[in-house]
């Protein structure tokens, strides 16, 4: 999708359909009164006549009004006048959204963004009026045969009218970052709805090598070999089931000073988690396909971030593996040494994303980074916790983890702190290994990143357990790019202080 500021007078406006608020109380928003004005008060009679409700996400198609230029209006109840929450502010933009996806028009002007919306200022609205218009427009037709219907709509200027004080030029600079902030939430929407047959660590790794061609980044992929003499052995355990080769895969962007240390993301790729020996029921194991979505998030980052050209420095890591069960596969009570060197009893080859983590996070400490922040759809502890609203955020930084939580409140791309106590580190240990993989039932989440923190004592590092946010389930199964847009948010904060 192309966003672009709306720069004519809302009845001058050529777009294809206006998208309008109407509010309940004596005044509609300004914009809307002028084209109620402009068309002999049509609105005022359709909302008189109960042909349009005010209440928030209710929506009335008009065409061919008098006096306006455009040739439909899309009316859009937004609730109370003087103020909408962020979340309302959200919900009714995807409302929006869909009505938009549904019509047969190429081009819309929303207006919505005149709306005032609580603690939030005109960038904010432009940021996520961009974001969340162009996930509701997303499909993945991919595997879809027959012929396909692409989206009519393909442009949507944004109004910023309501407050004059920021430069022009401001303006369209947020449009322009968060249409690419919006492009990278789009390709880890598109590697986790891939299938796992197609989308292998092979696959992840030839992703990784195009966006080298496309954008400023350096791609580098390491193969079971070269994993073995780095001695990578948690890692290559998991992929041993798996007929698939495992890869390491490492995405590198230098936006800032040659010196400068840089912000490391290491994300879990197993591209099917079938559990190995330890398997899963089969109820909902087709599921296990997004089990990559950690790092699918790394690589919509990283393209986001060189789009977007921030002045920083920014390393993605992604351990690609299968997880299967087979006559080579890891069995309950084998022991792997990790590339750091400690002993890992795997009493569950099912706790396998930690596995692969850890030597990645261990590999991660030759770029000597500033931070490094792991992303993972680790837990099922993680959704019975947080459900599919939050991503759950554990670390050994207060500062990092603050940092990141405020991120997710700027981008609506919310997380929530868990603790990370020395006292859960017990429930991790092992009588014959240095630590055990699994830490029992209770706290599945804190133990699963004790183990994590055994493979980051010498970093400032903050875990992000994704397992109920990456993903939609049931009926419209769908990934959804998350964190994505915490994770950009993160790195546009860290330029601006
Ligand atoms: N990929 C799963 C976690 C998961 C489960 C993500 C459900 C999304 C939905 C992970 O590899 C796993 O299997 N974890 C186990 C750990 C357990 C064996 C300690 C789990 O959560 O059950
Ligand atoms: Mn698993
Ligand atoms: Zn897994």
């Amino acid at each position: 999708m192309k966003f672009s500021l709306a720069t004519k007078p809302v009845h001058e406006e050529s777009a294809h359909c206006l998208v309008l608020p109407v509010t309940a109380g004596k005044q509609l928003p300004t914009v809307t009164q002028h084209v109620d004005k402009a068309s002999g008060g049509a609105i005022t009679a359709a909302i008189k006549a109960g042909d349009i409700s005010t209440d928030r996400g209710h929506s009335l198609l008009i065409r061919s009004l008098k006096g306006i230029t455009a040739e439909r209006v899309l009316l859009v109840g937004c609730g109370k006048s003087g103020g909408l929450e962020p979340g309302h502010f959200i919900s009714v933009l995807q409302k929006s959204g869909k009505a938009l996806k549904s019509l047969g028009c190429g081009s819309a002007a929303c207006y919505l963004t005149e709306l005032p919306v609580v603690g939030r200022d005109l960038q904010w609205k432009l940021a996520l009026a961009v974001q969340t218009l162009d996930q509701t427009a997303y499909q993945f037709t991919e595997y879809k045969s027959g012929k396909k219907k692409p989206l009519k709509l393909k442009r949507i200027a944004l109004s910023a009218t309501s407050e004059t004080d920021t430069p022009v030029k401001v303006l369209k600079a947020v449009i322009e970052t968060h249409t690419a902030i919006a492009a990278g939430v789009k390709l880890a929407r598109d590697l986790g709805n891939r299938p796992g047959n197609d989308c292998t660590p092979t696959f992840l790794a030839s992703e990784a090598q195009r966006l080298a061609t496309e954008l400023p980044l350096k791609t580098t992929v390491l193969d079971e070999q070269a994993m073995s003499k780095l001695k990578m052995d948690s890692l290559l355990s998991v992929g041993r089931g798996s007929r698939q080769e495992s890869k390491l895969i490492i995405v590198e962007y230098q936006g800032g000073d040659t010196a400068a240390k840089p912000v490391v993301l290491v994300g879990k790729g197993v591209t099917f988690d079938a559990g190995g020996i330890s398997l899963k029921p089969a109820a909902g194991m087709e599921e296990m396909k997004y089990d990559m979505c950690g790092a699918a998030s790394v690589l919509g980052t990283l393209q986001a971030a060189a789009a977007a050209n921030l002045p920083i420095n920014l390393v993605g890591i992604v351990p690609a593996v299968e997880n299967m069960p087979d006559g080579l596969a890891n069995k309950p009570g084998d022991i792997v040494t990790s590339m750091s060197g400690k002993t890992i009893e795997i009493i569950n080859t099912d706790a396998e994303g930690r596995l692969i983590l850890a030597d990645a996070l261990t590999y991660a400490e030759r770029y000597k980074p500033d931070v490094v922040i792991d992303i993972a759809t680790l837990t099922g502890a993680c959704i019975i916790a947080l459900g599919h609203h939050l991503s759950a955020v554990l670390g050994n930084s207060d500062e990092l983890i603050a940092d990141l939580l405020g991120a997710g409140i700027d981008s609506h791309d919310r997380a929530w702190q868990l603790p990370l106590m020395e006292e859960y580190q017990q429930q991790i240990k092992s009588n014959i290994a240095d630590i055990s993989n699994v830490g029992g039932r209770a706290a599945g989440t804190v133990t699963a990143a004790c183990f994590l923190s055994r493979f980051t004592e010498k970093v400032q590092w903050a875990h992000i357990d994704i397992a109920g946010t990456a993903w939609q389930s049931g009926k419209h199964k769908d990934a959804t790019g998350r964190p994505v847009p915490l994770l950009m948010q993160y790195l546009l904060n860290r330029c601006r202080s």
